[in-house]
């Protein structure tokens, strides 16, 4: 599994969400108001709709179709519909650079 090179931290603001394409995949990376990085997959496991588009509040993502809602850093589905979590990356900051393990 390698580390990839997702975007710059600038890329991404504080309490804000971005989506991320990687292969075949889409993903969303986070950055909390503690300046942390988090990395889940991109689309809601409700419908398929990219969480980039979505509400960040605090550790949580809340999706822009049917307002379900997750925590960011664990994947946890908290609010229904959304039953299934997400799944989630690890992240790592390296000279201004958001790495993700895929
Ligand atoms: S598509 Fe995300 S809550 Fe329905």
């Amino acid at each position: 599994m390698p580390w990839v090179d997702a975007c710059a931290v600038d890329d991404v603001d504080e309490e804000d969400v971005v989506r991320w394409d990687h292969g075949e995949r889409t993903y969303a990376i986070y950055r909390s108001l503690n300046n942390e990085f988090y990395c889940t997959d991109g689309l809601c496991t409700h419908e398929q709709v990219h969480l980039s588009g979505g509400l960040v509040m605090d550790y949580e993502i809340e999706c822009p179709k049917h307002n379900g809602l997750f925590d960011y850093r664990s994947g946890k589905a908290l609010r229904a519909p959304v039953c299934e979590d997400l799944r989630t990356y690890e992240t790592k900051v390296e000279n201004g650079r958001v790495m993700v393990l895929v």
